[in-house]
């Protein structure tokens, strides 16, 4: 691993298990299932197709549930990281909830899309939205009822690519939080940053399944190790 001196620029990747202790459940615990239904098969535009209402009632659930959560140390401690860390810095997320804005991270970039946000399909803007989308409301925008979630789902383009293998080309450290390294193109990540020269640490509940990629890899919950980590880049 680089000495902690010589790093300038950070990405950092996070997944479900940043937000596990603020109640959120991940997606591969607990065999992954919703309603005897696969993640993997309500997550897709084939399944909104067939079977739109079960699709967006699940969405609905979601985006109602996060609303209850709360951020947690792991959360703040990146918030901390961003609002301090001199250098560039880029969050990276694959989570659809809010917790690292509300914990007050600025360098955020949602690869998967947001929950909070409602994508008209008619029009192509997207929304703020808290409420439900199962009974089809009008695009606040055009007033087409054609909203969908804001969410990317399997066999679509993860948005903002460009910019993340940008900022992995200046990053001098490159740090997987709570992702399971099950998901491509995030799971890639590591080996990108790799090949560009970057230290690569992961943080994690367990060894997932690229930790062999990792310089480091650290175990345990991340309200633990994620404030311990960013204590040791703060110095403090
Ligand atoms: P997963 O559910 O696949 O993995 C979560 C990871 O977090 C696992 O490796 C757990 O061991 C770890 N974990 C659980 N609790 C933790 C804790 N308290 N502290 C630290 N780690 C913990 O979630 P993701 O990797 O985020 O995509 O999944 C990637 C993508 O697959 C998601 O963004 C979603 C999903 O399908 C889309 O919706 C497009």
């Amino acid at each position: 691993m680089a000495a902690m001196k010589d790093i300038r620029n950070i990405v950092i990747l996070t997944g479900a298990g940043v937000s596990a202790e603020s109640g959120i459940d991940t997606f591969r615990s607990e065999g992954g299932l919703w309603e005897q239904h696969r993640v993997e098969d309500v997550a897709t535009p084939e399944a909104f197709a067939r079977d739109p209402d079960l699709v967006l009632r699940f969405y609905d659930m979601r985006r109602e549930a996060i609303q209850t959560k709360q951020p947690n140390a792991a959360h703040f401690a990146l918030a901390k990281l961003d609002t301090e860390w001199p250098c560039e810095l880029l969050i990276v997320t694959q989570n659809v909830d809010d917790l690292h804005e509300r914990a007050g991270a600025r360098r955020v970039l949602h690869m998967h899309g947001e929950h909070l946000l409602a994508w008209c399909t008619a029009c192509d803007v997207r929304s703020p939205w808290t409420a439900t989308l199962i009974q089809r409301p009008p695009c606040p925008e055009c007033g087409e009822r054609a909203l969908r979630p804001d969410v990317v789902w399997f066999g679509e383009m993860p948005y903002r690519m460009e910019e993340i293998y940008a900022a992995l080309r200046e990053a001098d450290l490159f740090v997987s939080i709570g992702t399971s390294g099950a998901v491509y193109p995030a799971a890639g990540f590591v080996r990108n940053a790799r090949e560009l020269g970057a230290a690569t640490l992961e943080l994690n509940l367990e060894a997932s399944q690229g930790t062999h990629w990792f310089d480091e890899a650290r175990h345990g919950p991340a309200t633990q190790i994620v404030p311990e980590w960013v204590e040791e880049m703060l110095g403090d």
